[in-house]
């Protein structure tokens, strides 16, 4: 997606060999109009496939889970990832690494909000690992949901998440940005044309 590459190109900051820095307007400060055009591409990604519900995690992945959702008029649930004392314990729940923050969570999402007849859309700002997406996938599967596919904001293509999503039975991937490698600070993009 053009807009959201040449926003990377203006406002990203490459931070180390493998950290692009994008809070100031995807991950804190947050801009709702190119929120909801990712949202918009996202409709129409996913567009004809019976998507009857989206899934992301708290907390990046909930602004454009809720522009697609808004788009394609489905309900949009995020995994949260401490227990809340109003979330009951009838909870789907799968564990996920954070190999930036070298941390686990618990995610979980109430058992009433996904069901077997569901077709799931995964949605989350970034794919680096795939931890978040495995995760996903695991509840879906306990919820005994089909995975339609996953929507990403920014995937970083030189980091194993594509190929470990795909291996947990993930098809269907779909970044609105994909990054083939940083170089002397610059970020350098998947040529989608060869
Ligand atoms: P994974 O989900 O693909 O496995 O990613 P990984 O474990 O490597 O990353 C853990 C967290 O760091 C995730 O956020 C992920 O979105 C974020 N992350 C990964 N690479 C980058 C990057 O290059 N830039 C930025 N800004 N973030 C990155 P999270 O823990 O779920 O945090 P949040 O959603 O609460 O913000």
């Amino acid at each position: 997606m053009k807009e959201l590459e040449n926003r990377i190109q203006e406002d990203g900051r490459v931070i180390g060999k493998d950290i692009l820095k994008v809070d100031s307007f995807l991950n804190h400060q947050i801009d709702p109009q190119l929120m909801l055009a990712m949202g918009q591409e996202f409709a129409r990604l996913f567009a004809n496939q019976g998507v009857t519900k989206i899934l992301t995690v708290e907390a990046s992945g909930i602004a454009p889970a809720v522009m697609a959702g808004l788009e394609m008029k489905v309900p949009v649930v995020f995994a949260r990832k401490s227990k809340s004392r109003i979330l009951s314990d009838a909870a789907f729940t799968a564990d996920v690494y954070s190999f930036t923050k070298q941390t686990s969570n618990a995610i979980r999402i109430d058992k009433r909000f996904l069901s077997a007849d569901d077709h799931v859309l995964l949605i989350d700002d970034f794919l680096a690992n795939g931890q978040a997406l495995l995760g996903l996938k695991e509840i879906a599967d306990q919820a005994q949901a089909t995975v339609v596919g996953a929507g990403i904001v920014i995937e970083k293509s030189f980091q194993p998440g594509r190929d470990n999503a795909i291996n947990a039975g993930i098809q269907n991937i779909h970044s609105l940005a994909r990054i083939a490698a940083f170089e002397n600070g610059q970020v350098c993009f998947v040529d989608e044309e060869k």
